[in-house]
């Protein structure tokens, strides 16, 4: 199968050029002139013809940072891989990297295995996994090198939840030599989960227990001493640090700092913590456990430095950190925040938030749209170049994109498996118009062509660390 998409605008993270992309079966074999005779004869003997007149061509978005068909919190994660990855190609993200996770019993290997083998054959696009790391004991780095062996070349590690989740410093410490050793990116939640948990006991014990607390309950100073903790015990180690989630200024100036010195530090950071806000946890009739995320959203004056990271390239990455609970699921915590499931649903809406707070609103270029949405993820996950940019030979992953097709988000038209959007009423200026997926139309308008089972799983390389 050939395909031409003609007469767009391609952009990348370098280039927005008029060209034409041409593909052959999975893979884009020439970006080139419109004018050229190369293009007239190969759109002149295409299987198909796309005319993207008007539209920008970008690389397919590349969301590191998901966590589809989970059960390690208080309640199930509502999207499956099938349900959430074709909300994801709705959204013009063709790659996600989901989190693995392990269960009680399970060791690393274990729970990668399980994981890998609930996604076979029912996500619609490309995926990767992250591992998530408990209980480190003797044996967790060696089981680290066989997961890097098997294309998990990232490992996720919490200093917040503690008796869950999380690990103390020796243990952190003793992860990051072996990253030092193998090559992989230690993710960091870093939030000082045990000052943060008798903070949390203190307001439970006044009376304070609707959703607010749960923000107010998470100072953004234990955000950024856990930053700079793991900074610090990174620097030693002697291994790259990833910072998922980042969502306050008090934590981004630790970023700063760090690579000031030249660290190999980097740091995500998330759609809800540049658009949402404390004020939404604060929303009565307890429509404020919608907005339940850890770390949680903060006072709004903290968004405007997280864009300026953004456009500062001090924050590399935007992911979506996609965990959806349902209305009646976050109940649970009518009585106690702490009881409420902890995460948002926005992984549909990514590429199309960025562009309206990047592009339209006029904080940060359409180059560096596309590179913290695809370009830097891929490097940084080890995807690149086969993902995260159009060029000769990388995947004919490819988003034609509307610059202007106003729409409204809503729960009424979103594919993700949950009842409300926390976006909702939101002006978009940009739309995703179609979305291929190795050469492949998944989707056209409002209408999804493809089939769970069409991604495949990505052993992904180490990361570049070059960002
Ligand atoms: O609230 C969140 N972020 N839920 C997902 C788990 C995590 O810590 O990433
Ligand atoms: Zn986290
Ligand atoms: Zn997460």
């Amino acid at each position: 199968m050939t395909i031409a998409i003609t007469g767009g605008t391609v952009v990348t993270a370098i280039d927005a050029v008029l060209a034409d992309v041409l593909i052959d079966g999975e893979i884009v074999i020439g970006v080139v002139h419109p004018d050229s005779e190369l293009s007239r004869s190969f759109a002149g003997n295409a299987d198909q013809v796309i005319d993207a007149t008007g539209m920008y061509v970008v690389p397919g978005g590349i969301d590191a940072h998901t966590h589809l068909q989970a059960t390690g919190q208080i309640a199930p994660v509502l999207d499956t891989f099938e349900t959430g990855t074709i909300a994801s190609a709705f959204g013009g993200t063709t790659t996600i990297i989901d989190f693995a996770y392990l269960t009680d019993e399970e060791r690393l290997p274990d729970g990668f295995e399980r994981h890998l083998a609930t996604a076979a054959g029912e996500c619609a696009v490309d995926y990767g996994f992250h591992m998530m790391v408990s209980r480190v004991d003797g044996q967790s780095p060696i089981e680290m090198d066989l997961l890097v062996n098997e294309g998990v070349s990232s490992f996720k590690m919490f200093m917040a939840y503690p008796g869950r989740l999380y690990s103390d410093d020796g243990q952190i410490l003793r992860m990051m030599q072996q990253a030092a050793k193998n090559g992989s990116l230690i993710q960091m939640h870093a939030e000082n989960g045990i000052a943060i948990d008798v903070i949390r006991g203190q307001a439970v014990d006044r009376g304070d227990v609707d959703p607010v607390f749960h923000g107010i309950t998470r100072s953004p100073i234990l955000e950024a001493e856990a930053v700079h903790r793991a900074v610090a015990l990174s620097e030693v180690a002697g291994s790259p640090l990833y910072i998922v989630h980042l969502s306050s200024a008090n934590a981004l100036e630790e970023v700063i700092a760090a690579r000031d010195r030249g660290l190999n530090v980097f740091a995500e950071t998330c759609p809800q913590y540049l658009f949402l806000d404390l004020d939404d946890l604060d929303r009565p009739d307890f429509q404020g456990a919608k907005f339940v995320c850890s770390p949680p959203l903060r006072p709004k004056e903290h968004q405007e430095h997280l864009w300026r990271g953004l456009r500062t390239n001090d924050l590399q990455v935007v992911a979506t950190d996609h965990c959806p609970f349902c209305w009646d699921q976050r109940q649970i915590g009518r009585d106690d925040f702490r009881n409420i499931p902890n995460g948002l649903p926005t992984l549909e809406h990514r590429m199309e938030l960025m562009y309206q707070g990047a592009v339209a609103e006029d904080r940060v270029s359409l180059n560096r749209w596309v590179e913290m949405c695809s370009t830097a993820p891929a490097k940084m996950f080890g995807l690149y170049p086969k993902k995260g940019t159009i060029a000769p030979g990388s995947d004919a992953d490819l988003v034609v994109f509307n610059p202007n097709s106003p729409h409204n988000l809503s729960a009424e038209t979103h594919h993700m498996n949950v009842d409300y959007s926390c976006y909702e009423g939101m002006e978009m200026t940009g739309q995703v118009s179609k979305v291929f997926l190795r050469g492949k139309l998944v989707i056209d308008g409002v209408d999804y062509l493809g089939r769970k089972g069409d991604g495949t799983y990505i052993k992904r390389d180490v990361s570049s660390n070059l960002l």
